[in-house]
């Protein structure tokens, strides 16, 4: 049976699912109440970078399968199963999620369906949602629909949303307690994805609350990893040792494993930093905050290394940053991404111009998002542009041009030759030897 989708919310979520499911050959209808976004994905204009995502976006326009709209009551009217794929960001000046979208969503899309249909929450939201949504959608739905609800987390990085889409590492599906409810969304939805179960993908059917815990506890796993990791990049500072040689040596372990285990200038984006804060507080209202309080200093060893970052340039400057000059190598929270949302490069760079410094920031794909998040800071059109008269080169997101700078080339726009590698990057050999002062987080440095 061919379904009809729709996928409401069209952020990096969003876009993806609904460019990837009309690959698949689904009939997609993407909504979002931003006309703007909505104008440009139906022209075929990606409001954001992501690698290959244009490309299958223009693709399934041309061939009829993926169109956008702003209307619910079209999405509503068409869609067999609808993925919620709003976004839930921090609630300011608190640690919680905010799900007013997630609310204005399913508030807005329940009362219209008049008809069978699976809707599917795809947002990071906190433990208890589902159910809660669930008894909202019973309550609003119109007595001649059938209206089910879902929980099908996500877990695609920004830079490979494609490929991490379309190849997940697993599915993971949320089901209601009501038996027959639960067959026909677990039904529905092996159907959808039926060519990553034909690939061998794990599929995992749970009820409401594991689904939504299983997403919050992988990024806390994942942020609790990186921290773990810049943890001992503190010690190996303080103790002379080499934190990329540690990192390596334990990365052989299979039990531990190398990958996000790379220290640095810490984790950064969309999801980490506020998906730890978030399931912090819900544990809180859940009366298990104990639970979690390693995630406050996973969060704290985080902060610290952009600290440590902003102290070590200055030491490197002789104690101030007035009247100094700061090339920045780097604006997006990692490669391959243009998203500056809580950056840590952006916030080493803002926090360094704070104290007085004059800073140029480049970065490949960022240089539009960061200058409307810091517009305080200046931007060069080139590494050696940022780095032109630098009295200290910071390397703050690993792009690939950076990794492959000739140092040589670098030396001859600077004013002195001090770089600061905050993703361990670079060979510091090869820095050294071509006269740099190169100095990283959690390694030791000669004299
Ligand atoms: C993260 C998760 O990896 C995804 O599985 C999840 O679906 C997504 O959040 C989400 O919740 O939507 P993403 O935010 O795209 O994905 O970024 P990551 O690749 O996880 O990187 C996060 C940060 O950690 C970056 O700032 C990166 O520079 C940093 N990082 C990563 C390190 O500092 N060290 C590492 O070894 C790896």
């Amino acid at each position: 049976m061919t379904h009809r989708l729709t996928v409401i919310g069209t952020g990096y979520l969003g876009a993806t699912h609904a460019a990837c499911m009309a690959d698949l050959g689904f009939e997609v209808l993407g909504l979002d109440v931003d006309e703007r976004r909505i104008e440009r994905l139906a022209a075929g204009d990606l409001p954001f970078y992501e690698p290959g995502l244009e490309t299958v976006l223009k693709r399934n326009l041309e061939n009829g399968r993926l169109r956008f709209t702003t209307s619910y009551e079209e999405v509503a009217e068409f869609g067999d199963v609808h993925f919620v794929c709003v976004g839930t960001p921090q609630k300011a000046g608190e640690y919680a999620a905010d799900l007013t979208y997630v609310d204005e969503a399913v508030g807005t899309l329940a009362p219209l369906l008049h008809r069978s249909c699976l809707v599917v929450g795809k947002s990071t939201v906190p433990v208890g949602t589902a159910a809660r949504l669930a008894e909202r959608i019973n309550r609003l739905a119109p007595a001649d629909g059938d209206a089910v609800l879902a929980w099908n987390p996500e877990f695609l990085r920004e830079g490979f949303a494609v490929q991490d889409t379309m190849r997940p590492d697993r599915i993971v599906v949320g089901v209601p307690g009501d038996g027959g409810a639960a067959d026909r969304a677990e039904k529905i939805l092996r159907e959808v994805y039926a060519p990553m179960l034909a690939a061998g993908t794990p599929f995992i059917v749970a009820d409401y609350p594991t689904s939504e815990l299983v997403k919050v506890s992988a990024n806390a796993f994942l942020a609790t990893k990186i921290s773990f990791i810049n943890a001992m990049a503190e010690v190996c500072e303080a103790a002379g040792a080499d934190v990329t040689k540690l990192s390596e040596a334990l990365s052989h372990d299979d039990r531990i494993g190398g990958r996000f285990l790379g220290p640095g200038l810490g984790f950064g984006g969309g999801c980490l930093p506020k998906d730890i804060r978030a399931f912090m507080a819900r544990a809180g209202e859940l009366g298990a905050d104990q639970a979690l309080t390693f995630l406050r200093e996973v969060d704290e060893i985080n902060i610290r290394r952009r600290i440590r970052m902003v102290d070590l340039a200055r030491l490197l400057l002789g104690g101030s940053f007035i009247g100094r000059t700061v090339g920045v190598l780097g604006a997006a929270f990692k490669p391959e991404s243009d998203d500056v949302r809580d950056s840590p490069a952006l916030d080493v760079a803002a926090t360094i111009r704070g104290q007085g410094g004059k800073v140029t920031v480049y970065d490949p794909k960022a240089m539009g998002n960061a200058r409307r998040a810091q517009p305080t800071l200046d931007f060069g059109e080139s590494a050696l542009d940022a780095a032109r008269d630098a009295h200290v080169v910071l390397l703050l997101t690993e792009w690939a041009e950076f990794r492959d700078m000739d140092p040589h080339a670098l030396a001859e726009v600077v004013a002195e030759r001090n770089i600061v590698d905050g993703r361990n990057a670079l060979d510091p050999d090869r820095w050294r030897a071509a006269g740099w002062n190169y100095r990283a987080l959690g390694r030791p440095h000669p004299g």
